[in-house]
Order: C-alpha cells, then sequence, then structure tokens
C-alpha cells in the first residue's frame, strides 16, 4: 500500500522514532517524536498511537529506549526491568503490548552488553513492524473471498459492510486488520459500502474509519452506535467485520466497547459477523474472555467531554455534554463471545471461533497448555 505509516524512524534522528498522533485526526496531521521510555508510556496511555498492532509495535521499540537507558543508569539491570514493568502498565486489554516486550526480552536474552542489547531491540522492533504489513495483508487475502462471495449473490450492488472503531491501517502499520480485505476488495474493482460506529467516546470509527475509508476513496457512511441493529433489521448489512485487542484460544474476542451488541444484533438478524486478527492478538494462555480479559476502564471525562473541530475559530474546540454532577462509567472493550461469532480471518486462513479452529490454524499452540 502507497500510505503513509503509523510509526517509523525519525527521519534525522538515531535513535528516535516518528508517529502520527492520532488524537488530532481527523482535523490535523501531527507527528509526534518519540525517545524515552517515558514518552512511549504516554503515547499508548493518552491514545496517540492505539489499536492492538501498533500498541505492540511501539512498546517494542519503547524496549529499545529502554536499553539505551539502562546503559546510563548506576544500575541497569534494575532500571530495565521497571522501564519493561512501566510500558506493561500503559494499557491493559491489547495483548500485543505484553506479547511485543516478552518477544523483545527473548530476542535480547543472548546479548552481553547494554549497546548490543540496545541494536537487537532496535531490529527486533523493525521485524514486528514489517511482519504486522505482511500478516494483514494476508488476512487481506484470506478475507477478500468472502466479500467477493456476496458481490456474486448481488451484481452490480455493493456489498454492504459494517465495522466497529478502527481496525484499520491506523491501529496497525499499514492494511489494518479488519480494512485489508475491503481495500483489497476495492482495488480489485468490487463495489462496497461501509457502515461505520462512530464508536463513543473517543470517536474512532468517524475520526479514524472514516477518514482512511475517505482517503482510500472507499464509499462508506458514518452512523451512531446504535444504528446497527435497524440496518441489520433492514437487509442493510450483508457482513460484519471487525478486529480485535485480545482473543482467547476458545475464540472469544475483546474488542471495543459495543462489539458485544453488534455481534448479538448479527446473530438476531443471520447477519454473518467476523473477527479479522493477526495471531498475535491471540492470548494462547486464557481460555474464558469473560473472566479472563482484563477490561481497560478509562477516565469518566472521555464521556463528558467531546472534542471536535470548531468550524467559526478552525481549531480544536472541548465542551462538556453532561451536567456538571453527573458521574460516568467508562469501560474501553466488552467481550463477545464465540458463539455469536461466524468466524475468524487469521493471517493462516478463516477458521471457526473456537479452539479446534484456531488450532487447525496454528498446530504449533496444541502443545502449549493454558496457565503455564
Ligand atoms: O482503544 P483502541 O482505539 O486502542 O481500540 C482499538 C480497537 O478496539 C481495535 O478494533 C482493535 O485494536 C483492532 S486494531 C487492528
Amino acid at each position: 500500500m502507497n500510505t503513509q505509516r503509523t510509526i517509523w524512524p525519525h527521519p534525522q534522528k538515531a535513535s528516535a522514532v516518528q508517529v502520527i498522533d492520532q488524537r488530532f485526526l481527523p482535523h490535523q496531521l501531527v507527528v509526534m517524536d518519540l525517545h524515552t521510555v517515558a514518552q512511549v508510556y504516554e503515547a499508548i496511555q493518552k491514545m496517540v498511537v492505539r489499536g492492538a498492532p501498533l500498541i505492540g509495535a511501539t512498546a517494542a521499540y519503547g524496549v529499545f529506549f529502554a536499553c539505551q537507558e539502562a546503559a546510563q543508569a548506576p544500575e541497569p539491570e534494575a532500571h530495565f526491568a521497571q522501564s519493561l514493568a512501566h510500558l506493561r502498565e500503559s494499557r491493559p486489554t491489547a495483548v500485543n503490548l505484553f506479547w511485543a516486550i516478552d518477544q523483545q526480552v527473548k530476542n535480547l536474552e543472548n546479548a552481553v552488553s547494554w549497546p548490543e542489547k540496545a541494536t537487537l531491540a532496535w531490529q527486533g522492533a523493525a521485524r514486528i513492524v514489517e511482519e504486522d504489513v505482511a500478516i494483514c495483508r494476508q488476512i487481506g487475502l484470506h478475507g477478500l473471498p468472502l466479500l467477493e462471495k456476496i458481490a456474486a449473490q448481488k451484481p452490480g450492488a455493493p456489498v454492504q459492510v459494517l465495522t466497529h472503531c478502527n481496525a484499520g491501517r491506523l491501529g496497525c502499520i499499514e492494511w489494518g486488520t479488519a480494512t485489508a480485505p475491503l481495500y483489497l476488495a476495492h482495488q480489485n474493482g468490487l463495489p462496497l459500502h461501509v457502515w461505520v460506529d462512530e464508536t463513543r467516546p473517543r470517536n474512532q470509527g468517524a475520526s479514524l474509519t472514516a477518514w482512511e475509508l475517505q482517503q482510500a476513496g472507499i464509499p462508506h457512511t458514518v452512523i451512531v452506535d446504535n444504528t446497527g441493529g435497524h440496518l441489520m433489521q433492514h437487509r442493510q448489512v450483508d457482513i460484519c467485520i471487525v478486529g480485535t485487542d485480545r482473543t482467547t484460544r476458545t475464540g472469544d474476542v475483546a474488542n471495543k466497547i459495543g462489539t458485544y451488541l453488534k455481534a448479538l444484533a448479527a446473530y438476531d438478524n443471520q447477519v454473518p459477523f467476523y473477527v479479522a486478527l493477526p495471531s498475535t492478538t491471540i492470548d494462547w494462555q486464557i481460555s474464558e474472555g469473560l473472566r479472563e480479559i482484563p477490561i481497560e476502564t478509562r477516565s469518566a471525562d472521555e464521556v463528558r467531554y467531546i472534542t471536535g473541530w470548531d468550524e467559526s475559530t478552525q481549531a480544536l474546540h472541548t465542551v462538556r455534554l453532561t451536567p456538571p454532577q453527573s458521574p460516568a462509567l467508562n469501560y474501553g472493550f466488552d467481550v463477545t463471545p464465540a458463539r455469536l461469532i461466524t468466524g475468524l480471518i487469521t493471517e493462516r486462513g478463516l477458521c471457526p471461533a473456537s479452539e479446534a479452529g484456531l488450532l487447525q490454524l496454528y498446530p504449533e499452540q496444541a502443545l502449549a497448555s493454558v496457565n503455564d
């Protein structure tokens, strides 16, 4: 894909990376430099970068900065361990954060000096980035036939897709997960239309997915989060495709809050509900999504206030939506049980949302025992 990536080595400063500050999209394209562990923590926690694969890639560069900072510290090992523990606390739900840090730790195991560790960590982070690009493209190739099949059943009419949150390239490096089949279908000339859930409270659908689709020239319509059920009842949705932040080995899926309600509506209306995922978002250690996936609770102010583009001042503007004294509650994710999911689209192919389905594609995980 010929689009700007979401994270890249700083063109002028060695040992730094740049990211798109997603808090300003779709209104302004702001680039932020990251060159310390503290900055990486903040970027993930404050959602400068977000989306499971991008959180993982950014954390992987965080491990590189941790090596550099450890080298300057009086007690390097302790400093390094503290940095990694700090990064692990930035957000709880997307398993890619923990996966990427663990990958990097393994990658550094045999290095003897801090400069050597830093070099390996930089290379490891770059590898995670490149792998994500390749994985997402494969997800696209495996998801495409689903759209082609629907298109064949309604010649000339657009395939109506509903998606939630942003499981697009901004949540990854390129392509996205749920959007990868859409990009390929569009490139192949398949008529498409995407219903984009606005995704309150942070509006990743309205601000990020809509921006991406608009840039790619893919017809889309932003809808409020409660519209999907109505559209499905009226046969206006052919297929739902969403992303995931953590998937259990049994196929339960944690994704942005509200995903579960869309899956319920899809189930009730016999609309196929697919989850597109890189295997890096599978937590092979857990089996019961509802009990075992940690759900992030974010600031109530994200519900109480909203930020948007003020056309009169040509600047971003934040306003309060709720009565000043009303409390608010802000769960970031919910769990969609495997029984509501028609199938998983992975980089190795499609499978049922079940342990048997996943193990057929990832047989090497059969040996990894749960909770070891
Ligand atoms: O809170 P966010 O914006 O990080 O949540 C992102 C999502 O829920 C995405 O759908 C998910 O990470 C998949 S990204 C390819």
